[in-house]
């Protein structure tokens, strides 16, 4: 019943989210100006909640708009109802719902949908990761010089030592490509998919990373921290590779590349 329930809720929210994109809705600021949360938003997040609730109303929900619902559950559902809510609000087709499903404090399955592109990227442990039905690997590159990257940045500015600017320059001076979509678990499921080498950001959450971290894994690439340790969505740093070209990004983000 979890995945069924999994598909069902984030393919209910992307619908909403598709029918959303160009009407005009309510949009409120969060800290700072430009970190938003709009009217669907909320409704997308109660729309999935409902979904989860109807078939497993004892398990914890932790969701970005209304926080955690603690349950004494072994299951917890980590809930981002619009990831990209920027290019959202200004009808930027890169945005997604992303839920992931943690067990004993291990991720076991994640969904990330971008109903405008009709990308519907499923992960489950040990099983795999997809895009439509159809399996994905991670690319093949070797060279961080070669590679084409993926970064976001915070909404307010970060002045520490290899902070985003930083590392972002010190890449781009190289004449690395390094893009900037505006959707962690987007660029988490590009990675995944293969289009992307390499993705690192210094400021996540995780409602952000929990879906998109799997998909990477599954699909054979490699995610930590920026010190090379285990991933845990509960820490701010991520770097996920195709796993060939990460102990090397590693060092370009701490500065310790030849
Ligand atoms: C944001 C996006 C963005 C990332 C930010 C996140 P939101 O999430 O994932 O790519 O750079 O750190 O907060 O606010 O659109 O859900
Ligand atoms: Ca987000
Ligand atoms: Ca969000």
């Amino acid at each position: 019943m979890l995945k069924p329930t999994l598909i069902k809720a984030a393919k209910a929210s992307g619908a909403l989210i598709k029918e959303k994109i160009n009407s005009k809705f309510l949009i409120e600021h969060k800290e700072g100006p430009n970190n938003l949360v709009t009217e669907v938003d909320k409704a997308s997040e109660a729309l999935i909640m409902n979904i989860i609730r109807e078939s497993f109303p004892d398990h914890y929900i932790l969701s970005e708009e209304i926080g955690a619902l603690e349950m004494d559950s072994s299951y917890k559902w980590i809930i981002d109802p619009i990831d990209g809510t920027v290019n959202f609000a200004n009808g930027i087709p890169l945005c997604c719902v992303s839920i992931a499903i943690e067990k004993d404090g291990v991720i076991i399955m994640g969904a990330v949908y971008n109903p405008m592109l009709d990308e519907f990227f499923f992960a489950e442990k040990n099983n795999g990761a997809y895009l439509n039905d159809h399996r994905i690997h991670v690319s093949d590159q070797h060279q961080v010089k070669h590679a084409c990257l993926v970064t976001g940045f915070p909404y307010s500015y970060l002045n520490s030592e290899n902070g985003p600017l930083e590392v972002f320059g010190r890449l781009i001076r190289e004449g690395i490509p390094v893009r900037r979509l505006g959707s962690a678990a987007i660029d988490l499921c590009w990675v995944a998919a293969g289009r992307f080498d390499g993705y690192y950001e210094h400021k996540l959450q995780a409602w952000d990373s929990a879906a998109g971290f799997l998909m990477v894994e599954e699909a054979g690439g490699k995610v930590t921290d920026f010190k090379g340790d285990y991933y845990s969505p509960y820490q701010p740093h991520l770097v996920a590779t195709n796993r060939k070209i990460h102990d090397e990004l590693l060092k370009w983000i701490s500065n310790t590349h030849q």
